[in-house]
């Protein structure tokens, strides 16, 4: 026999033919499974309550995880009990624990307990919402969510699809998928608008025409979608206080078709990362309304503080605005991901993204949207239950009390950074986020800031804005109390006197 035929026959031979008896059970039985759940529930309840006694910053080295587990998967089952042993062992280690009261790092992410039970049952339902016949509650709850939400934030009723016009919501997996689309969005449009005018340029013509707009201050995320819809994206200088003005954007767009080219869409920034600045969308909205260009309006981070009336000013212009979107999951208490969507006319991007196969065709097309055709993704999981348990259990007023917690503890991080006159803080607090630097050279906060992650009993991440270097204290946990705020300044004061000592 040569090789192959020799291992094909001992392959065969050792196919354990018991396992192919459908009476013998291969699957978890659902006694053991709601054990094994019942368990880790009480292991999840425990680690997040207890999460602040942890080190927030995980202090293990690249390739720690690979000699504490077999080499290959096991042949036989192993039991639950020895999985859930293992998650302090080989996991906790390795984990930095972004919803400790300790970590300041980047934005929050969402966590809380609503979401967690509700992505449970995402997972036992477990369904591919891409179209309204794969699952109808999927769909319509999501719609009804979108509008909720909506409403809560105070958006004009053409994003609402209740208000009866084109205007509806969508989840995002994130915000930069909700920048892509967007974009894409704005270029389907206006290469229809230009065909029309222009019936002998080519779609590549046009293409190398587009150009499109975003602060020096955007998000990486928006120079990706750039990238990814080829298409060229202007970086416009923001003014002293890290915003984007109507008039700096006009002049680019009027600089551009000087030039010969099609400004056709624009990227608003409502808390931007570095410093939490806020563009004038009332000035850069009628801007694009006048010349034809898209608005997107990115809030990812201080959307979620919308929910208060007190910041709705923020928002000013947003009836000028194409599309909409916010990330319930940074600090709104809906677990990762769930980025929240609105289009006054989906149509752009429902045609920009629409191959119609056979298999996924229904009878009721049209009746409800096929959320396949807003996105860039076919598959989507059940995101719209995290929702909707969290604005049940929390109610909106104790999701506004979140966010103005979180402020609250902003201001009295400040107010201690300001009564040490080492210190200063840079631009203004805005929401949960305070950016501070100790007096002089960058190279004395650079040194503060790789001390304070060194100890690990914080973790904070830096910016930089026109070369002055800072750091950035964001509150992001759900358990922050005042005096965690006073244990991170300590950690912060303590890292100074260390800098002073040399
Ligand atoms: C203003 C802004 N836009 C976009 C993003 C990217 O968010 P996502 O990770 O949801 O794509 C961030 C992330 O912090 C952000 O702050």
């Amino acid at each position: 026999m040569n090789n192959n035929l020799e291992n094909l026959v001992k392959g065969i031979s050792d196919i354990n033919m018991d396992k192919l008896d459908p009476n013998v059970s291969i699957d978890m039985e659902a006694p053991e499974f709601k054990d094994f759940a019942k368990t880790m529930v009480d292991y999840i309840a425990d680690y997040l309550e207890n999460i602040r006694d942890r080190r927030v910053l995980s202090d293990v080295k690249p390739g720690y995880l690979r000699p504490l587990i077999p080499d290959a998967a096991p042949e036989t089952p192993e039991s639950w009990e020895d999985v859930m042993k293992d998650i302090e062992r080989v996991i906790m280690p390795g984990v930095t624990h972004w919803h400790s009261p300790k970590f300041h790092a980047y934005f929050p992410t969402a966590n809380s307990y609503p979401a967690i039970v509700a992505d449970m049952l995402s997972g036992a339902i477990a369904c591919i919402g891409f179209s309204w016949i794969a699952s109808p509650a999927c769909t319509e709850l999501e719609v009804v969510m979108l509008d909720w939400l909506g409403k809560m934030i105070g958006l004009p009723k053409e994003f609402l699809a209740c208000s009866g016009g084109k205007g509806g919501g969508v989840i995002q997996g994130t915000a930069s998928e909700a920048t892509l689309v967007a974009l894409l969005g704005a270029k389907a449009k206006k290469i229809e608008e230009i065909k029309k005018l222009h019936p002998d340029w080519s779609e590549n013509t046009i293409i190398s025409k587009l150009v499109g707009y975003s602060s020096s201050q955007a998000h990486s995320s928006v120079e990706r979608a750039g990238l990814l819809g080829g298409v060229k994206l202007r970086g416009v200088p923001a003014d002293k206080d890290n915003r984007l003005r109507g008039e700096a954007l006009e002049a680019a767009i009027k600089k551009d078709l000087e030039d010969g080219l099609i400004p056709f869409y624009a990227v608003v920034t409502l808390g931007t990362t570095n410093s939490c600045a806020f563009d004038y969308l009332d000035e850069c909205g009628p801007v694009g309304n006048k010349y034809g260009v898209w608005i997107h309006v990115d809030a990812a981070y201080a959307g979620a503080a919308f929910i208060c009336p007190e910041y709705r000013h923020l928002m000013k212009g947003m009836e000028t605005a194409d599309s909409f979107n916010f990330n319930p999951h940074k600090w709104m208490l809906v677990n990762f991901d769930c980025s929240a969507m609105w289009l006054k006319d989906p149509s752009w991007v429902v045609n920009a993204f629409n191959v119609d196969p056979l298999y996924l065709k229904h009878d009721m097309q049209g009746s409800a949207p096929d959320y396949r055709h807003w996105q860039i993704p076919l598959g989507r999981r059940f995101r719209a239950l995290k929702l909707w348990f969290v604005l049940r259990l929390y109610g909106v007023q104790n999701l506004q009390a979140h966010i103005r917690r979180h402020c609250g503890y902003a201001t009295q991080f400040a107010d201690l950074c300001r009564a040490d006159n080492r210190f200063e803080i840079v631009g203004d607090v805005n929401m949960g986020l305070v950016c501070f630097r100790l007096k002089g050279a960058n190279e004395k906060s650079e040194k503060l800031l790789r001390l304070i992650n060194g100890r690990g009993n914080i973790h904070m991440v830096p910016s930089k804005i026109n070369d002055v270097y800072f750091l950035r204290m964001a509150v992001c946990s759900r358990f922050t109390k005042p005096e965690d705020m006073e244990y991170s300044w300590h950690e912060v004061s303590e890292a100074a006197n260390d800098i002073c000592k040399e």
